[in-house]
């Protein structure tokens, strides 16, 4: 597995990754949104597994090469997880200490438990604090996601700012979650 910086042309992917892990889905112009204003603060985690075509055994075995594979297709690469981030650009919001805000993390299911959405969302918080200045991130994230929750709370020290009632669509509330950023650490 290696983390890389999302770009455009990961949009795809990002939001197929994020179709089959989340219910809560954003439109292409969104992801691309992100990905052209704060082109640091999303990566993507890509498996690189190359697929084996045809193996010719007659051949390779008659000259001793009986592992050799072939691989068709050049760059094989397989998005098992991403984070979209982004600064805050909402003039309406009250706060105006520059931050950043996780819009989205997923890792695919077989992928979990490996460590890939910590070292992610470390990667996005280092570019949000060092590269775009932010203060502080934020994040929205539901009361029943013991996961995530995990990973924000007890491993990357998010706290708790509020209850969000009703955050999400289906009536779920968000707990609304804020980390202190400071340069160089
Ligand atoms: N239960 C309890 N703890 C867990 C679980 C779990 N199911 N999964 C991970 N953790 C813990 C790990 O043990 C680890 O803790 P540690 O630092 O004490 O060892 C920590 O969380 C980080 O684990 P990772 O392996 O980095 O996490 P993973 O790559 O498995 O991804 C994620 C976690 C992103 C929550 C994944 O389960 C997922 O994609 N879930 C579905 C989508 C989702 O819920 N995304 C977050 C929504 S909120 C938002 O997007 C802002």
């Amino acid at each position: 597995i290696t983390i890389r910086r999302a770009t455009v042309d990961d949009a795809q992917a990002m939001q197929n990754a994020n179709l089959t892990n989340l219910p809560e889905n954003y439109s292409m112009k969104y992801y691309l949104y992100h990905l052209l204003s704060w082109p640091e603060a999303s990566f993507v985690a890509v498996s690189t597994d190359v697929e084996v075509a045809e193996q010719d055994e007659e051949s390779d075995n008659a000259n001793g090469k009986g592992d050799v594979q072939y691989v068709v297709g050049g760059k094989n690469e397989k998005i098992v997880g991403y984070v979209l981030g982004k600064m805050a650009d909402d003039d309406s919001e009250e706060d105006k200490t520059p931050h950043g805000h996780i819009t989205s993390l997923s890792v695919m299911r077989s992928y979990r438990r490996m460590g890939i959405a910590e070292k992610l969302m470390r990667l996005c918080l280092f570019v949000l604090c060092e590269g775009y200045k932010a203060e502080y991130v934020s994040l929205h994230v539901r009361e029943s996601n013991r996961a995530a929750l995990h990973l924000y709370r007890d491993t990357l020290e998010f706290e708790v700012l509020s209850v969000e009632k009703s955050y999400y669509q289906d009536g779920e509330d968000a707990y609304y979650m804020k980390k202190v950023l400071k340069e160089d650490e």
